[in-house]
């Protein structure tokens, strides 16, 4: 089997690229790589790669993922979260490759408490979200056949989180404000990653177009930011009893609290049935991804 990668040193691309590697042949590209277009800006040149390279799978972990950055640069975004993966959509289908692109939950609008299934109306409140829902409206109007996993809160062990950061904090600070009124689940890369080799196995199979759709990929459970920097700190402290943390007082604050360009939905709880169901998949508790990545970085 021939994957291509795109983005393979993203938090999610970087886990494909372990991931993938006993699948087959893997073609892992950014936005840098020479021999083949891997830059999402060059959306022709991207379809080219893959009419040349042919490819059976196409795996898509590149995208404007800077949420607030978005707001004051839309074409670019557009560009890479839409335009370029409809010109990969349009090239899978002319080659019969699978595409497996990857989503969000800011394209919903975070209304109510209710986990979002895939059916549910759309409504993004920020320029990711709507270039994003573009971009999954794009794979599925090509034609070709696609695996959309909308994922929310995704961490990696490398690189900057939301558990560093809270960490750092609370080596320096006696007190921290934590947003409690977003819902959602915190997701590992790692996770992600496994799950889209599981379908990748799957969708290779005789018969497998019925599975092409767009599904729910997130880790069990919920949570609010709050919840998880305590949950962080807590098992920081378990594990790591030496580490020299300042902070008593982890104190819920709303949304309103830190102001950022781009609106974030409150309610980015996402119903993950149809995906354990369609392909025999158990999603683990939040907590044991972060748990694991904590052990990783202390
Ligand atoms: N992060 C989240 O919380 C989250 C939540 C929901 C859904 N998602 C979705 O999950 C997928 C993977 O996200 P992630 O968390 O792994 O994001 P990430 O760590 O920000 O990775 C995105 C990758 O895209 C690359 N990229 C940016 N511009 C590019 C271009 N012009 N050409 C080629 N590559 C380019 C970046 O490369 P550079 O490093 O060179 O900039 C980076 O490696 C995305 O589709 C994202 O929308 C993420």
């Amino acid at each position: 089997m021939k994957i291509l990668l795109l983005g393979k040193n993203g938090q999610v691309g970087w886990e494909l690229q372990r991931s993938l590697a006993p699948l087959g042949e893997v073609l892992a590209l950014d936005r840098h790589s020479t021999a083949w277009c891997g830059d999402l800006s060059q959306p022709e040149r991207l379809a080219q790669t893959v009419r040349s390279w042919r490819p059976d799978v196409i795996v898509n972990a590149a995208a404007h993922t800077a949420v607030d950055k978005a707001e004051s640069e839309p074409d670019l975004a557009r560009c890479l979260n839409a335009t370029a993966p409809a010109a990969l959509a349009l090239a899978a289908a002319e080659v019969g490759a699978w595409l497996l692109h990857y989503s969000t939950d800011y394209v919903f609008n975070g209304q109510g408490n209710t986990p979002w299934q895939e059916t549910d109306a759309t409504g993004p409140l920020s320029v990711y979200g709507q270039t994003k829902l573009e971009g999954e409206q794009a794979v599925v109007a090509s034609g070709c056949k696609h695996l959309i996993f909308r994922t929310s809160w995704v961490y990696g062990a490398r690189g900057g989180n939301f558990a560093r950061t809270m960490l750092r904090l609370a080596g320096e600070r006696e007190r921290l404000t934590v947003i409690d009124n977003q819902h959602g689940a915190p997701t590992g890369a790692d996770l992600i990653a496994d799950v889209t080799a599981h379908a990748i196995r799957q969708v290779m199979q005789p018969q497998a177009a019925s599975l092409a759709g767009i599904y729910h990929l997130v880790a069990g459970g919920e949570t609010t930011w709050h919840g998880y920097a305590r949950h962080v700190i807590a098992q920081a402290r378990l594990i790591q009893p030496q580490l020299a943390l300042k902070v008593t007082d982890i104190a819920p604050v709303p949304t309103s609290a830190f102001p950022t360009p781009a609106q974030r939905p409150l309610n980015s709880r996402l119903n993950t049935l149809k995906l354990q169901q369609a392909f025999g998949l158990v999603l683990p508790p939040w907590q044991q991804g972060v748990d694991r990545m904590l052990a990783e970085i202390l």
